[in-house]
């Protein structure tokens, strides 16, 4: 059914509605596109449905209207373990890692949908997070937040997804271990993975993202590069706080 081509988006949410409860929306229309390459953020106030929005796309909640395709894929409400062998990694904002598994045999739990490719995909992993080569048999409970989160993001990249859907990687970090995950996530991208981050240090996430969405009260508000964003005075003013803006100042 579909037509690859050159330009054709990664990923495409259209007009998205999901839900938790019976006749409660939590989204009510988002439409984000990712192209190949790209990395997109999402930034939105607390409770707007940024994760909901990652969930639906990776089939943890109901969809009700619309659709998500893949590389020109319908992929509306498979199930996670299909998405994942069809190239969709995940990386949750809470509960990501298997804390009584050592880090290897989490990794090993990211790709058991393809057993015999275990040991490569290991080996490229340990290259782009060399700490947890070194740390291989330790228990995923006793790592830092910062080192479960390395471990989270290696597990999804096991299965070398096309794209990455990432739910507050820098949360609960400190400034210099956030900084060490921004710029890691850019490498991963660079290294061809699109990558879809859900954000809540926005002006960061403006800094390093191509695109990126607002996402507030289940819809996508504002649209832009990183940069139009960041400049974009009522973004500011709704979202990012008027301190330290680079456009202010002027008056
Ligand atoms: N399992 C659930 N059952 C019912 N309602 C839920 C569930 N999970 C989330 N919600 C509701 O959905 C809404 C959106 O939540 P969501 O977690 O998507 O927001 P968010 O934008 O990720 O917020 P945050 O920035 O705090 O992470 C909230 O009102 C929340 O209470
Ligand atoms: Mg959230």
């Amino acid at each position: 059914m579909s037509t690859p081509t050159e330009s054709q988006p990664v990923l495409v949410a259209k007009d998205l509605h999901a839900g938790y409860l019976p006749g409660i929306n939590i989204l009510n229309g988002v439409n984000i596109v990712a192209h190949p390459g790209e990395l997109i953020g999402i930034i939105g106030p607390n409770g707007a449905g940024k994760s909901t929005f990652l969930k639906a796309v990776f089939g943890q909640v109901s969809i009700r209207q619309g659709s998500v395709s893949l590389k020109g894929t319908d992929i509306t409400g498979w199930k996670p373990n299909r998405l994942v062998k069809q190239g969709v990694g995940f990386v949750p904002q809470t509960n990501n890692v298997f804390p009584s598994l050592t880090i290897e045999e989490n990794l090993q739990m990211g790709i058991y949908q393809k057993p015999r490719e275990f040991q490569t995909q290991l080996e490229r992993i340990f290259e782009i997070f060399p700490v947890l080569a070194d740390r291989r048999g330790q228990r995923a409970g006793s790592l830092s937040g910062g080192e479960r989160q390395s471990v989270a993001m290696a597990r999804a990249l096991m299965m070398d997804p096309s794209v990455l859907l990432l739910d507050e990687p820098s949360a609960g970090l400190s400034p210099v271990r956030q900084d060490e995950t921004f710029i890691r996530t850019r490498r991963i991208n660079k290294a061809g993975v699109s990558v879809i981050m859900v954000e809540q240090n926005a002006r960061r996430c403006l800094q390093i993202c191509d695109r990126a969405y607002v996402l507030d009260q289940g819809k996508d508000a504002y649209t832009g590069t990183g940069r139009e964003l960041a400049n974009d005075p009522k973004v500011i003013q709704l979202y990012l706080g008027t301190l330290a803006t680079d456009v202010e100042g002027a008056a």
